[in-house]
């Protein structure tokens, strides 16, 4: 068994140095619920003859993503269990593998029992409820199951501390949390659905103290690796935040399945960008400190970044592309001022450096970047002397933006054509590092 590492170094006084392992281990066995002995009766009368057929269509919608991920939390926990250094860590995780068992046993409960989905197997009820799952969901959850095996292989403080992450921090407290509350909140507005909503009660409780947990694991990774975790986290959430304005995408990007409770899209974003960027604050690791280029495009509200994440995701430019990218000016603006905010400010350039995009598209027009400390800027149309002009197609751009297409093998294929001085392609590397 692991013994006990002390942190070696020190980032200051922390919110989570106030709470104890013991502590969330206590509060568990405190709050102990059953899944099983809820009565559905009521809430099964309500859901047919209360709710409307949208208003089913539309929660049903909302509730699979957590069926679906009470299961894959449940599933991939055992990894953590084995890579946390301490002993009270890895209690604590195994209570909380227990909880996400009984979340999952509870959802399958409600599907099978409220809403006659599946057979009343666990199998049942998640194979029917898959294609309901929206594409930002698979990704993030695609990530979990693939964090789990790369764990296994290395339970190393930095890799400990981006798993942590992706579960606690992304998927508890910026995607699940902020969906409990939104439910929550309607439902008890509503008076409906008295044992669904109990129960709903306390999984909220439960994952508060998974929450408050994970930020407190993190704060002491941090500290025993503060070089390697920022690296790891910030390279972690580079990698799914750009799935999350997908999760809580409605079929066909029809908010009225929010709407239709009370509730809009963005008071959701809002909610889980805060819950985010507050609990990474919490563990000494705030989401502006960390290395690499921005990982939210700066000088937005909240707000803000959650109307340009569904914007972009909408246009086909982050996440996963459902179809063409568009390509009206708007669009096209609206990614040329993404990418200048989120230029790597550590690039190290010594003297500005212009960067052309001539599209092969006759109907976009071209675009220059002009990468100088403190007046970084893009505008439409031609540069004066562009260090580097990039040939290729708008769609091929909003690939490489989005990182479904990678710029070198676009290079490689004849797909990007670089023209002009060969340095400046390596300085494109460094504005763009993630690229
Ligand atoms: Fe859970
Ligand atoms: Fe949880």
């Amino acid at each position: 068994m692991a013994t006990a590492s002390a942190p070696t170094s020190d980032v200051g006084t922390l919110p989570t140095d106030a709470i104890s392992y013991e502590d969330l281990y206590a509060r568990w066995e405190r709050g102990q619920w059953r899944a099983t002995e809820l009565d559905f009766s009521e809430d099964a009368r309500q859901w047919r003859e209360d709710f409307t057929e949208f208003e089913r269509q539309a929660a049903l919608w909302n509730y699979c993503l957590f069926f679906w991920g009470e299961d894959a939390v449940a599933d991939n926990l055992s990894p953590y269990i084995d890579a946390a250094p301490r002993e009270e860590q890895k209690y604590f995780l195994a209570t909380q593998q227990v909880d996400e068992a009984r979340h999952a046993v509870f959802f399958k409960r409600f599907m099978h029992e409220v809403c006659g989905i599946g057979d009343g197997s666990m199998a049942s009820g998640l194979q029917a409820i898959r294609p309901q799952l929206t594409s930002g969901f698979r990704k993030i959850f695609d990530r979990l199951d693939t964090m789990a095996d790369e764990l296994r292989a290395d339970r190393s403080p930095a890799k400990l501390a981006a798993a942590v992450t992706l579960y606690h921090v992304v998927i508890e407290a910026s995607l699940a949390q902020p969906g409990q509350h939104f439910i929550c909140s309607y439902l008890e507005r509503r008076d409906q659905l008295p044992a669904f909503r109990a129960g709903m009660e306390n999984i909220a409780a439960d994952e508060q103290r998974h929450i408050g947990f994970g930020v407190k694991l993190l704060s002491d990774l941090a500290r025993e690796d503060p070089v390697g975790v920022p690296k790891a986290v910030a390279a972690l959430l580079r990698d799914v935040t750009r799935y999350t304005a997908q999760v809580l995408m409605p079929p066909g990007w029809d908010e009225r399945y929010i709407t239709t409770f009370g509730a809009t899209f963005d008071e959701v974003g809002v909610e889980g960008l805060t819950s985010m960027t507050t609990k990474l604050r919490s563990a000494g690791l705030p989401v502006e400190s960390l290395p690499g280029p921005p990982l939210l495009p700066p000088g937005l509200t909240p707000l803000e970044l959650s109307q340009r994440g569904r914007a972009l995701a909408k246009a086909g430019i982050l996440g996963v592309r459902e179809g063409p990218t568009r390509r009206d000016p708007e669009t096209v603006a609206l990614m040329f001022d993404t990418i200048t905010r989120q230029v790597d400010p550590s690039h190290g350039l010594s003297r500005p450096v212009t960067f052309q995009w001539e599209f092969t598209d006759p109907d976009i027009s071209t675009w220059h970047l002009r990468v100088d400390n403190g007046s970084t800027a893009a505008v439409q149309g031609e540069a004066e002397r562009p260090d580097l002009r990039l040939r290729l197609s708008w769609q091929d751009w909003a690939d490489i933006v989005g990182q479904r297409l990678n710029p070198l093998q676009a290079v490689a294929t004849g797909r990007l054509r670089p023209r002009g001085n060969p340095l400046a392609l390596r300085k494109l590397m460094r504005v763009f590092p993630q690229s």
